[in-house]
Formats: structure tokens, sequence, C-alpha cells
């Protein structure tokens, strides 16, 4: 891993913070470590397309899961759903360089959060009148609250 890289995206974190307004919003907790992170995205309308206005997190995590999620947030503005979900946990990272065998859930971590988003506004209910995130609102502190008895098991957190 490119310890620069990491310190560099540590000290311009971008994307940092709840989006009240988002169309979605994904939690995922690892179960190597028991952190989490939760993503949320805005989609809006270009040539036609419905890409990614903005994303942004909130993490309980390390500092590469947060490094990955900054960079990660920057990455998929611009993309389709499916652009994103094909993005790898590598591709997140990969102004990180290679992470390391104890770091690799990290990126992953981060992945599993951006899937739950953009999956989660795939469901009937995104097009309904009920707001996608309603059970995911708030800060992830209070989700880590109510989600401690799942440390130590993948869990999307409060999906709706
Ligand atoms: S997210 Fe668990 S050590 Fe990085």
């Amino acid at each position: 891993m490119d310890e620069a890289a990491l310190q560099q995206a540590l000290t311009d974190t971008q994307n940092l913070g709840e989006m009240p307004d988002a169309d979605a919003v994904g939690t995922v907790g690892s179960p190597d470590c028991g952190d989490m992170v939760r993503l949320w995205i805005k989609y809006k309308e270009k040539d036609g397309k419905k890409v990614i206005d903005k994303a942004s997190f909130q993490s309980f995590g390390c500092q590469t899961a947060i490094a990955v999620a900054s960079i990660a947030t920057e990455l998929i503005r611009g993309k389709t759903k499916e652009e994103a979900l094909s993005m790898s946990a590598e591709e997140l990272s990969k102004p990180l360089g290679p992470l390391p065998p104890m770091k690799i859930h990290c990126g992953q971590m981060v992945e599993g959060a951006l899937r739950a988003a953009l999956e989660a506004e795939n469901k009937p209910a995104a097009s309904s009148a009920a707001p996608v995130v309603s059970d995911q609102s708030g800060t992830l502190a209070d989700a880590l609250t109510a989600a401690g008895k799942t440390q130590g098991k993948i869990k999307i957190v409060l999906t709706s």
C-alpha cells in the first residue's frame, strides 16, 4: 500500500458525513474487525441517463476504510448504477496501491456498502412514495448502537 497516498487521502478526506436528501443508503459491517461503513448516494439525470450525482459516507473503521470510502465516493461520481456495481474493491482503492492482506477486508467493506446502497435503490420501494432510506436515517452512530449484537458477522444493517 502506498503510505503517502493513504496519508493524502486521510488529510484530504472527501464526502464525509450524512446526506439527508440521499436517494439510497447502504450500511455494512466487517466480519473481521467489527468496523462499519455507511454510504449515501444521490442520483441525477445526465444526457438521458441516470448517473450518480454525489455520494457520501460515515465510517467507524480504520484509516484504510476511511481512505477507500473517500476515494470511492469520488470515483463513482458520474457513473451509472451498473458501472458502479461493476467496480471491485480493488478498483475502488486503486490510488492506494495494492492493500496488504490484513487490509483487504477494509476495501471490501466499502465495496459492500456501495453495493448495498446501489441495490437498495433498485428495490420496488424506490419508485413508491415511501423514502427508500426511511429506516436508515440518522447517523452511523445510531446504527452502531442498534447493531451492537451483529458484530462479528457481515450484516447489511437496516436496509429498507
Ligand atoms: S475496516 Fe477493519 S481494519 Fe480496516
